[in-house]
């Protein structure tokens, strides 16, 4: 059973939807942790933070200015730090083709920089985000991320005789997460038309609490050079446009660069070394850090067939628009109507 009380935690982009919830989720669930740090770039997303979640009500609580492109500033946070969320990230698909290499340095480099600060400051488990457009990836986005990806399943190769374990936690699309299409049709039925970009499109579905649990497991689970991927529904980009606008006009527009008709959390090369437990699947790394026989035994995993991938358009678990609405109301906008 995880138990993080009196334990010393650094989120990198805690400012972000993933790093908020995480921050509000442990000081919920765990009120006797010993330092919570929030490190991120901007100084009024900390503000702001800091409103939310003061030093007087939460003292565990700190407030940490830096760029993990900076690797000296890095060195400073992750003293005393026993483990690290590295949650931070340049994530907008078109940015990405445009400003190229700003994504090489902070998802990149960024995750060598955080490689080397934890293991020469003494952290002892590190737990890296990852993304669906990792798999495959055919935007620059998404290549970064699988760099990062590698980076850190292969830094338990090098970790030597330190006690510290490296893994990653790969999801798709979160509900509501800025940028992404439900904010964007929230506000376009008020125009009354909800552009489609592929009316074949579909995407897996998370909620941000999900995705802060999948992380939490994985600080539970990890044997370290794990990619941890959890089984998700999927929707029909036509029901969410059904759930959010059904009398709303529904032009096709196209694809826009670097998007997929369908995402891939598990490509069929990743098969051969994809273990499925009840919850979720675990891609094993490619070189061995531990027996992986033992690995299956121990935590009660079976390797998935051979040719299996796991894809959001091929998926046997569906959200319709009845329930894409309801997850709508709960997770995005509590005024939302379920009988629009
Ligand atoms: N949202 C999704 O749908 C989704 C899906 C799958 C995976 N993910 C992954 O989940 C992670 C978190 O995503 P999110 O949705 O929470 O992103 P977000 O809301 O955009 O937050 C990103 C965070 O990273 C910080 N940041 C960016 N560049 C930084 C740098 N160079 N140094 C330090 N901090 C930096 C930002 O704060 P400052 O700008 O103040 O530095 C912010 O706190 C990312 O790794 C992303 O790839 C997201």
């Amino acid at each position: 059973m995880l138990d993080l009380n009196n334990k010393s935690i650094l989120v990198t982009g805690a400012t972000g939807s993933f790093g908020h919830k995480f921050v509000a989720t442990i000081l919920e669930r765990y009120p006797k942790i010993k330092r919570l740090v929030v490190f991120s770039r901007d100084e009024l997303k900390q503000h702001n933070m800091s409103l939310r979640f003061p030093k007087s009500q939460y003292p565990a609580i700190r407030y940490f200015l830096g760029d993990i492109r900076d690797k000296d500033r890095l060195y400073r946070a992750f003293e005393g730090i026993e483990i690290v969320i590295h949650a931070a990230a340049l994530k907008q698909v078109p940015a990405a083709e445009y400003n190229p290499f700003e994504f090489i340095k902070t998802n990149v480099i960024g995750a060598e920089n955080i490689i080397n600060a934890a293991m020469d400051r003494g952290v002892q488990h590190v737990v890296a985000l990852s993304t669906d457009k990792a798999a495959a990836p055919i935007n620059l986005y998404g290549a970064t991320k699988l760099c990062s990806d590698k980076l850190f399943t292969a830094a338990n190769y090098a970790k030597g005789k330190r006690d510290i374990r490296f893994s990653v936690v790969r999801y798709g699309n979160v509900i509501g997460s800025r940028g992404s299409v439900v904010p964007f049709f929230l506000e376009k039925r008020k125009e009354g038309v909800l552009p489609i970009t592929h009316p074949k499109m579909t995407r897996f579905n998370i909620t941000l609490q999900e995705g802060v649990d999948l992380v939490l497991m994985a600080l539970e689970k990890a044997w370290g050079g794990e990619i941890f991927v959890p089984k998700l529904p999927s929707y029909k980009i036509m029901d969410m446009a059904e759930a959010i606008g059904p009398d709303c006009e529904h032009p096709i527009v196209g694809i826009r660069p670097g998007e997929k008709i369908h995402e891939e959390m598990i490509t069929e090369t990743d098969a051969l070394s994809t273990i499925e437990f009840d919850t979720y699947y675990v891609i094993t790394p490619t070189a061995p850090v531990w027996d992986v026989e033992e690995y299956t035994k121990a935590l009660d995993g079976q390797q998935v067939e051979e040719g299996f991938k796991y894809n959001s358009g091929t998926n046997t678990s569906w959200l319709s628009p009845e329930e894409l609405r309801r997850i709508i109301k709960e997770h995005v906008d509590p005024t939302f109507e379920l009988n629009p």
